[in-house]
């Protein structure tokens, strides 16, 4: 995320806790207010001094907050007011500044139980066993014994699966055997639950040789939920999956709750497939392989179509256009696509343009110049492509404009200034290249370009 959104303006959430250099959230909420265009910005501090931090909280007006390790529990001291959830479970994850009055949420909890729901599991009457008795053990078993599971508790030390199963006996009044994490206790709980949720942090980078169940107690019929999620696919879950178990890996859960944060401070549906996209795309082993494919980007008047042909014939490389392929879909021109149907159906066919050229290989794309609107777009194409941005100055652009009509903009010189300036920072944000055409010639641009792209390769 570029910080030249930021201004007088900007509101500010943050993440506190101790460590948090490796946190993922700066990234899933900047992605989720990108994606809205929200002057809004998220932050990581390292906190020392818990209730110093909670006090600049209150005096900056910062509107939200998430907690992590080692201050969800301690924070509680310093709020207004706890969601009901929250105070049950004696942690908080999420405030959210109301005006001054500071209100604390668990979305941990919640986070859970959409991954649940996401998978199709009804957790009422089902058992379920966890492993780990820490923070995240107490948000999840929270929720699953409000929800009506059957739980156990499995820890390497038994003394704080205790703890913890007194605390949700008293709470729900049901019985929740509390074990030592062992192989003879993992059997005798596997005959009672079909259900293992991992929350300790066995098999979490670099330990990843780590598991928390030996191989051979894994079966088909059983589901196992990890909520670490670097590396994406645990041995844990990778040994699971082989031994024809279901797995779900730990991002779900981490976008979650996150997504749930983000609509508490903004009210706005959280988008959750791109910030799951964006994740992914930052945890996933980089391939080795090399892309072969280059896709152009950039405003009107930059000559992206004529750009994209000479390449295309300079490199061997098959041409494909992104709006060419909505104009087949939509069986007409483009104008009249956003005349008759909308510029949101356009988009949707767009979307779909982009991931249909994807199936192909070796490719110069040209992309359609509000491709770069859409963090999928990117996602999706930077997984294939190198994303060339043919920078093209206003001037260039708003002669061009003159002599073309274009769905947005008509022949209004201040409709392209505006335009204009909204796209210029995705253009640069999402390039891996950026050709400065001005002032150059068609052929030159496309030689540029050819270069740049054969000393990426
Ligand atoms: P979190 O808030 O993420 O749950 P935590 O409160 O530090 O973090 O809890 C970590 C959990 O992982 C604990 O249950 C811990 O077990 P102990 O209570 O015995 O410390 C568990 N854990 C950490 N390393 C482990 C390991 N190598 N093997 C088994 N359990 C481990």
């Amino acid at each position: 995320m570029s910080c030249s959104g930021v201004d007088s303006q900007t509101k500010v959430c943050a993440v506190i806790g101790r460590p948090v250099a490796h946190s993922l959230s700066p990234l899933l909420h900047n992605t989720a207010f990108f994606y809205y265009g929200l002057n809004w910005v998220y932050l990581a501090f390292e906190v020392e001094n818990l209730k110093g931090a909670i006090e600049g909280v209150r005096g900056f007006g910062v509107k939200g907050l998430n907690v992590t390790i080692p201050y969800k529990t301690d924070v509680l001291a310093y709020l207004d007011g706890l969601d009901m959830l929250a105070e049950k479970i004696g942690a908080v994850n999420t405030i959210v500044n109301h005006s001054g009055h500071l209100k604390g949420y668990n979305t941990d909890a919640q986070g859970f139980l959409k991954v649940l729901s996401k998978e199709g599991i009804d957790p009422r009457g089902e058992g379920f066993i966890i492993l780990g008795a820490g923070g995240a053990a107490r948000a999840i078993s929270f929720a699953l014994a409000q929800s009506g599971a059957r739980l156990s508790v499995l820890n390497r030390t038994p003394e704080r699966a205790l703890e913890l199963s007194r605390k949700l006996e008293e709470e729900f009044g049901r019985p929740v055997p509390a074990l030592e994490l062992n192989i003879d206790n993992l059997k005798f709980a596997l005959d009672n639950a079909a259900v293992i949720v991992n929350t300790t942090s066995r098999g979490m980078s670099p330990d990843v040789e780590g598991t928390p169940v030996p191989g051979e107690l894994l079966r088909p019929g059983l589901t196992v939920l990890d909520i670490v999620y670097s590396p994406l696919k645990t041995r844990l879950l990778r040994e699971a999956e082989a031994a024809g178990a279901k797995v779900v890996g730990g991002l779900d859960m981490l976008v979650y709750q996150a997504g749930l944060s983000f609509e508490l401070w903004t009210g706005l549906k959280a988008p959750l497939e791109v910030m799951m996209a964006q994740g992914r795309n930052f945890l996933e082993p980089k391939k080795l392989e090399r892309k072969n494919s280059l896709a152009l980007t950039g405003f009107m008047g930059a000559g992206k179509s004529s750009v994209a042909r000479l390449v295309s014939s300079m490199l061997g490389k098959e041409l494909r256009s992104t709006d060419g392929l909505v104009e087949e879909a939509a069986q007409k021109p483009i104008l009249r696509i956003f005349s008759e149907d909308g510029e949101a159906y356009f988009r949707e066919l767009e979307m779909r343009a982009v991931k249909e050229v994807l199936e192909g290989d070796n490719l110069v794309i040209d992309c359609g110049g509000g491709v770069v609107l859409n963090q999928l777009n990117i996602l999706n194409l930077k997984k294939k492509a190198h994303i060339f941005y043919l920078k093209a100055g206003l001037d260039t652009c708003l002669k061009r404009a003159e002599r073309e009509v274009r769905p947005l903009l008509g022949h209004d010189p201040g409709e392209v200034f505006r335009l204009f300036s909204l796209r210029e920072p995705l253009y640069e944000e999402a390039a891996d290249v950026v050709i400065e055409t001005s002032g150059l010639s068609p052929e030159e641009v496309a030689r540029k370009v050819a270069k740049e792209y054969e000393s990426l390769s």
